[in-house]
Order: C-alpha cells, then sequence, then structure tokens
C-alpha cells in the first residue's frame, strides 16, 4: 500500500500489521543504501565474537523498538506532512534493522527471541506519544534518538577494536540517529519533562540489558 497523505486510520493500522510482520519476519521497505560493513575486516578471537554479538543483538533490538514507535507514532499522528516523515524515517530504520541482521548472522548469531515483545511493546508507547500531540511526538522522537546517539557512543567504546564491521555500522546508524533527532526538533519538537526522560531511559535500559542475552 503506498504510503501517500491521504492514509485512513484503517490504512495505517493496516500499514502498522504490515511493519509488525516485516519486522518481526523480515523485509521490510528500505532505502537501497549498501551495507556499511561491506570493505570492513578484522579477525576476532571467540571472546570477542560473543561479546560483539551481544551488542549487536541489543542494537537489533533497539532497531525493532524504532520500527514499532515509528509505526505507532505515525498511526495516531494528526499532521499528514508528519505522518510520512515518520514513514521515511522508519524506512531508514529499517535499513539499520537489516543491517545489524546481517552482522548478527556473520557473527554466527542470532537476534532477539523477544522481538515480538520489544515490537508490541514501542508500538503501544509510539502510538501513545503520536496520540498526545504532533509536537510532543517530535519531541519524543528527539529524545529517543539524542538517547540511542549515547547509547551507541558506548557501544563504539565497548566493540573490540578488530571488530571494524560492527564499528562501521554502529558509526552509519549514530549519524543517522543523530540526524532524525535535529530533524525532529527543527520541526517544532517540544522538551520533554525531565521525570518522562527518566522513565525512557528506564525502559531502554531494561530491554539492552535483557537483549544482550536473549
Ligand atoms: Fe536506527
Ligand atoms: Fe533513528
Amino acid at each position: 500500500m503506498p504510503r501517500t497523505p491521504a492514509l485512513s486510520i484503517a490504512d495505517r493500522c493496516i500499514l502498522a500489521l504490515d511493519s509488525a510482520l516485516a519486522t518481526v519476519v523480515g523485509g521490510g521497505a528500505r532505502t537501497g543504501r549498501d551495507y556499511p560493513a561491506e570493505s570492513a575486516n578484522g579477525a576476532l578471537s571467540e571472546g570477542e565474537r560473543r561479546h560483539s554479538a551481544g551488542l549487536m543483538r541489543v542494537n537489533h533490538a533497539g532497531e525493532i523498538a524504532a520500527q514499532a514507535l515509528y509505526n505507532g507514532q505515525a498511526l495516531t499522528a494528526r499532521d499528514a506532512a508528519l505522518r510520512s516523515h515518520l514513514y521515511r524515517a522508519a524506512d531508514e530504520e529499517n535499513d539499520h534493522l537489516a543491517w545489524c541482521e546481517r552482522r548478527l548472522s556473520e557473527l554466527h548469531s542470532r537476534p532477539s527471541r523477544l522481538a515480538p515483545v520489544w515490537y508490541c511493546g514501542s508500538l503501544g508507547i509510539g502510538a501513545l506519544a503520536g496520540a498526545i500531540g504532533d509536537r510532543w511526538s517530535l519531541g519524543f522522537i528527539a529524545e529517543t534518538e539524542n538517547q540511542v546517539v549515547a547509547h551507541l557512543d558506548g557501544h563504539f567504546a565497548a566493540l573490540p577494536e578488530s571488530d571494524t564491521r560492527s564499528r562501521e555500522i554502529v558509526h552509519r546508524m549514530r549519524e543517522d540517529e543523530a540526524r532524525h533527532a535535529r530533524e525532529a526538533l527543527s520541526a517544532g519538537g517540544q522538551k520533554l519533562p525531565f521525570p518522562v526522560q527518566k522513565l525512557m531511559q528506564l525502559t531502554a535500559k531494561i530491554m539492552t540489558s535483557t537483549a544482550y542475552y536473549v
């Protein structure tokens, strides 16, 4: 279904369902960008491989959440231009999802087994943020993306130096997430109250510390 500005609520529900299936099973819409790690190389010990796989599984889970948040916000967004923007950003997040999934397979590992949980929980949070109002929804994006940038900085420091393939992916994702935050703010995003920021950090912490192992 084309994601035109005139989508009805029923159309948006179908798109959210389509995104849920594509995210959990694979094959959602992408922007056509190349795999950032294509030309990078580096040998890993068994311990490094396992640590990198844990970190990339966390990033993959974060991208599942990003799909659900953007689609949830698009579901309840009032402004058609904002909705188009959200769908476009979701396609970029889907690039990240595919890159993390490919890297996990290169590391002989797998995505989080709790993908449906991450998706459903985040879809609800995204739909709620969208329903509160477009400027709050944009503020929620900016805060989320800024927290993701900080998280990716932490992963960049934690990844083995020799895992240049994962590092290239994380670097490219960080650039995109920082731009997503800037775009949301310049589109009129409201700064979220401090307790909400803290609650978001706590929710993300639960997901990231679980997805490393499960
Ligand atoms: Fe992302
Ligand atoms: Fe993003």
